[in-house]
């Protein structure tokens, strides 16, 4: 496991000024997600998984020695606060105005933010009308409105902030496209190296305009994005002379940040929570983080209801729905059957099955954080479903005419409650919020081809094909999934991966090796 105790970064991110001010006790840690393991390790150091029996980790606090507000309308005076000082840049961001929720930082000045989080919440009468639910009833939640375009930015602000606690100069991600956006975004404002692992052809044009704009070190890998993450995972465990920090859900810190989508839905409605939460799954990363909240809030009496929760999945990327819904796996107090996961991946490979949707957010086959999913459904009483990508397109179609839009993947979530509608799960006047995750311009193919079909797909591959001349133009590089390839392109040399295993194992569990 690789240990990323370099220098601490002082660089202070552009446009907030550094000041010493309050320094934290050691009072939030990493704790695996496994109750009958429970290890805990410490805040600086740099894990994806627990290192005596594999599950996730999480971030965990010592609530009783930390300041805590009596009640959540403690956090609307902040919205108040003016000026560029470090309490208001704080106060500005709509994930750190929540601050005393995830307390793992030490010091206020390793944060790392750029005013992520300002997202709203939209009554959404004239769709809910459309869909026979009562005005009143549907709402959206838009996430979109991030400065990357996508709920990305609420777990990469706290990411960077772990990753500048421990020093890391180097971050990277493997992506369907919002998470790569992201980390290019804050990487570039953070002063640190940002590198992406993209599946070829498997991106919308939108997000990947957006990485090699932020500057990010882009690499096409001949594969998708399962691939992608088990290879990056793998270089940033195995290969530490590279020094990379992985910024995927798999790291714990993420999840902290987006906890704070939860916490804004409440706000928005004068605290009060909604019957249901409804977001569309791919890695698993932002209902798992959705659970997160909601256990913490209930157990520190801050809420007296937990919303149920729907988490949809594209019918062309189904796992979570196949285990949960058809195979019924369920948390089962932390005491997961790992072998229906295993049964399930072992019957993919043999099919070589490759996940396929229109909602290229979430082609996604092989959920990492698929335990910590299972968690959530537990504490939220939730449902799991999946919808077709015909039922994809329209509801998109539907929040772009009667609202403000967003990508396909996001549609998920209001094609899953129209299911939910028709099965009589959830009722006309029930209060149902559903996460609109990415911005509609982040995949304008999909909607040319939906009005007018035609497919400007081609522009999603990148190779290089004649000259460029921008002074700061920043071509992808292309490669084949293959370590040795990978490691030269970023960098590295045949040195640094001697004696490593080349070839990473498609059939690993979710939780285990790579
Ligand atoms: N919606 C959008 C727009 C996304 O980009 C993603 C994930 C999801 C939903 C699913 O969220 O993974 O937490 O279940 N995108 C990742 C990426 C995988 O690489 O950008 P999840």
């Amino acid at each position: 496991m690789s240990n990323l105790h370099g220098r601490r970064s002082t660089l202070p991110i552009r446009g907030v000024p550094v000041t010493l001010k309050i320094e934290m006790p050691e009072t939030a840690h990493q704790l695996c997600t496994n109750p009958a393991c429970a290890a805990t390790f410490g805040i600086d150091e740099v894990r994806l998984s627990c290192s005596s029996c594999g599950s996730l980790l999480d971030i965990a606090y010592d609530w009783d020695k930390l300041p805590r507000p009596k009640s959540l309308s403690f956090f609307e005076g902040r919205w108040a606060t003016k000026g560029t000082e470090l309490t208001g840049t704080l106060d500005f961001s709509g994930v750190w105005r929540f601050r005393e929720l995830m307390p793992f930082y030490r010091r206020e000045e390793d944060i790392v933010t750029i005013g992520e989080g300002r997202t709203v919440l939209q009554r959404a009468d004239l769709l809910a009308r459309q869909i026979g639910m009562k005005p009143g009833s549907l709402f959206l939640q838009y996430e979109g409105l991030n400065p990357s375009g996508s709920f990305k930015d609420n777990g990469m602000t706290a990411a960077f902030t772990h990753a500048r606690m421990v020093g890391a100069e180097k971050v990277a991600c493997a992506s369907t496209g919002n998470t790569s956006a992201s980390l290019a975004l804050f990487a570039a404002l953070s002063e640190m190296k940002g590198i992406v692992f993209i599946g070829s052809g498997k991106v919308s044009v939108g997000k990947l305009s957006q990485a090699l704009d932020y500057g990010g070190l882009t690499l096409q890998i001949q594969g998708d994005f399962d691939a992608c993450l088990r290879r990056i995972r793998q270089i940033a465990v195995d290969v530490p002379g590279l020094g990379i920090y992985l910024m995927n859900s798999v790291n714990p810190f993420r999840l902290e940040g987006q906890k704070s989508i939860m916490y804004r839905i409440l706000e928005a409605r004068g605290w009060e929570p909604p019957d249901w939460i409804i977001v569309p799954g791919g890695n698993l990363g932002n209902c798992s983080a959705f659970g997160k909240a909601f256990m913490e809030l209930r157990d520190l009496g801050l809420i007296k209801k937990i919303p149920r929760l729907a988490i949809i999945n594209a019918s062309g990327a189904n796992t979570l729905n196949e285990l949960f819904t058809n195979r019924n796996l369920r948390w089962n107090g932390g005491d997961v059957d790992c072998k229906k996961i295993g049964d399930l991946y072992a019957a993919m490979d043999e099919s070589n099955y490759h996940p396929h949707t229109v909602a290229s957010a979430i082609e996604i086959s092989r959920p990492v954080n698929l335990p910590k999913a299972l968690r959530a459904l537990d504490v939220m009483n939730g449902v799991v479903r999946e919808v077709s990508d015909d039922e994809i397109l329209e509801h998109r179609a539907m929040v772009a005419r009667w609202g403000f839009g967003c990508e396909p993947a996001s549609a998920a979530s209001l094609a899953g409650l129209v299911k939910l509608r028709q099965e009589q799960v959830i009722s006309a006047d029930e209060h149902v919020v559903c996460i609109l995750t990415g911005h509609e311009l982040k995949d304008p193919n999909a909607t040319v081809k939906y009005h007018t079909g035609i497919d400007l797909k081609a522009a999603q591959d990148l190779a290089p094909r004649g000259p460029v001349h921008g002074k700061f133009a920043n071509q992808p590089i292309a490669v084949d999934d293959d370590l040795p390839s990978i490691v030269k392109a970023l960098g590295g040399d045949a040195e640094m991966i001697r004696g490593i295993k080349v070839e990473v194992s498609k059939s690993s569990l979710p939780t285990r090796e790579y």
